[in-house]
């Protein structure tokens, strides 16, 4: 049975994970035989040539610590100063730094140097999100023959955005080096396909540029889910209970509405708790009968961009409480801290409204483990941005534009005065397609297009992959 090895970014640990990869992913792995790979979380002087191994509750995790600048030139840098804000489609966030590319390229090339020595010929590999595109090209370039898949956590970005990225034909024969690219949605695959159809750019000299062959990479959207009847079970577990018994005795009959986001320009929270305020401010009934809870933990806050987001936010929370807070009610809780899921589950099944409205995201978990979490006799209704990858999956929800903040207002409104029947019928139609999304399934299928041997070949590793996702 081939081996799989995961290689992200970050590797699992302990602790309340921000993002949702950590949470996917490890229950892949402890399905296969196989490893993560990634950094280990350590700046050091001089750069590891081999990972470490380390036992992180059961699962196999090789690590490697990285400089302190090629750290900052790859992280900071080139992936979230220039990749994340332009695949976002927010070239006014990004610095298009010249010098970080080499630390981005240089730590690809750490990564490849130190996995190499660790891998088998037929082990599977499975490369995660923007930080790690150039992976493949650089494993390759040492010989690696494997099959080797890259999925793309983040929206892929229209032709022009692409353009604008110093060194994206790179990036983009990059991808080609992979046998398969995955993507959250529909409309990621259609930008690439665009990109992949019209390549055409021109260089300084004018010169058109080769194009980049993609005959070889299949391209194709795998939308990631959660595990919908996990929620549903956490949601009412003794330590979710906890939780909404606390949060029953500030809300009284207060209806909740909730947000829970990394603290990240893309996720449209100063849109967010102003369409809250024009709630507020046009329909005088919900004043002190509605109560908004804003869990935002800290994401990226060397940064400069995710800083000003996190002032703007203040800034609107202190609006808003100023505006419409009484001695004795406040209109919002704004915390800037992460929970552990049970808490979220108990929170999201207590919340009347989800309110889910990123400007632009690649799916968005949130509010896959909100739909999970409901109350199946009592559900809430999910406000969603029409901008997430989620949008594809959960027409059931009220689909709203996030930049239009009236029109996000009055989707608050038709969820608060929704009737029970329509809440109903709407959460069924929503669950059954969070279900038909799950996590296993998702992981599967793409390891499944990867490696059609391990299922469909001959010999005992079809057999033995069979049995081991049974
Ligand atoms: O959603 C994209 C993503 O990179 C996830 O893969 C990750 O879990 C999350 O954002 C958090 O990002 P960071 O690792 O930069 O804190």
């Amino acid at each position: 049975m081939s081996r799989i090895v995961i290689v992200s970014n970050r590797t699992p640990g302990k602790g309340p994970a921000a993002g949702g990869l950590a949470v996917a992913l490890r229950k892949t792995l402890a399905e296969r035989e196989g490893f993560w790979f990634g950094w280990s979380g350590r700046l050091v002087e001089q750069p590891s040539s081999e990972a470490r191994f380390e036992d992180v509750d059961g699962l196999k995790v090789a690590q490697v610590d990285l400089t302190r600048q090629d750290h900052h030139a790859y992280y900071a840098g080139f992936s979230n100063s220039i990749l994340w804000p332009s695949f976002h489609l927010r070239l006014d966030l990004a610095t298009l730094d010249s010098t970080w590319y080499e630390g981005y390229r240089r730590v690809n090339q750490q990564f490849a140097r130190a996995l190499l020595p660790l891998l088998k010929a037929d082990d599977i590999i499975w490369v995660h999100d923007y930080h790690l595109i150039p992976l493949a090209s650089e494993l390759r370039a040492l010989g690696a023959r494997n099959r080797i898949g890259f999925y793309l956590h983040i929206p892929f970005p229209t032709a022009d955005t692409l353009y604008a990225i110093p060194n994206h034909l790179d990036l983009m024969r990059d991808l080609s080096r992979y046998d398969l690219v995955g993507m959250q949605a529909n409309r990621d695959v259609a930008a690439f396909t665009e990109f992949a159809e019209h390549q055409s750019p021109a260089s300084i000299s004018g010169d058109p540029l080769q194009s980049v062959d993609f005959s070889r990479t299949e391209v194709d959207a795998f939308p990631i889910g959660s595990d919908p009847d996990a929620f549903a079970r956490l949601a009412v577990s003794p330590a979710a209970t906890k939780m909404v018994n606390r949060m029953r005795r500030v809300l009284g009959d207060q209806r909740l509405i909730i947000g829970v986001d990394r603290l990240d320009y893309s996720k449209g929270l100063p849109q967010r708790v102003e369409a809250y305020e024009k709630l507020l401010t046009h329909d005088a009934r919900f004043r002190r009968q509605v109560h908004f809870l804003q869990v935002a933990p800290p994401s990226r806050d060397t940064i400069k961009e995710y800083q000003e987001t996190s002032e703007t936010l203040d800034s609107i929370c202190g609006r808003v409480m100023g505006r419409f807070a009484e001695l004795d009610w406040q209109p919002l809780t704004y915390v800037k801290r992460a929970y552990g899921q049970p808490s979220l589950a108990g929170l999201y099944r207590l919340a009347r409204v989800g309110l889910v409205t990123p400007l632009r995201d690649g799916m968005n978990l949130v509010a896959h483990e909100y739909i999970g979490s409901q109350n199946p006799a009592d559900p809430g209704v999910l406000v969603l941005s029409r901008f997430a990858g989620a949008a594809e999956i959960f027409d059931a929800a009220l689909l709203v534009n996030p930049f239009d903040t009236d029109e996000t207002a009055e989707a608050l409104r038709l969820a608060l005065d929704m009737p029970l029947d329509e809440r109903i019928s709407r959460w069924q139609t929503l669950m059954a397609a969070a279900r038909a999304h799950n996590i296993d399934d998702w992981s599967r299928s793409f390891l499944d297009r990867l490696a059609p041997a391990s299922r469909n070949g001959s010999g005992t590793r079809d057999i033995l992959y069979l049995a081991s996702v049974a």
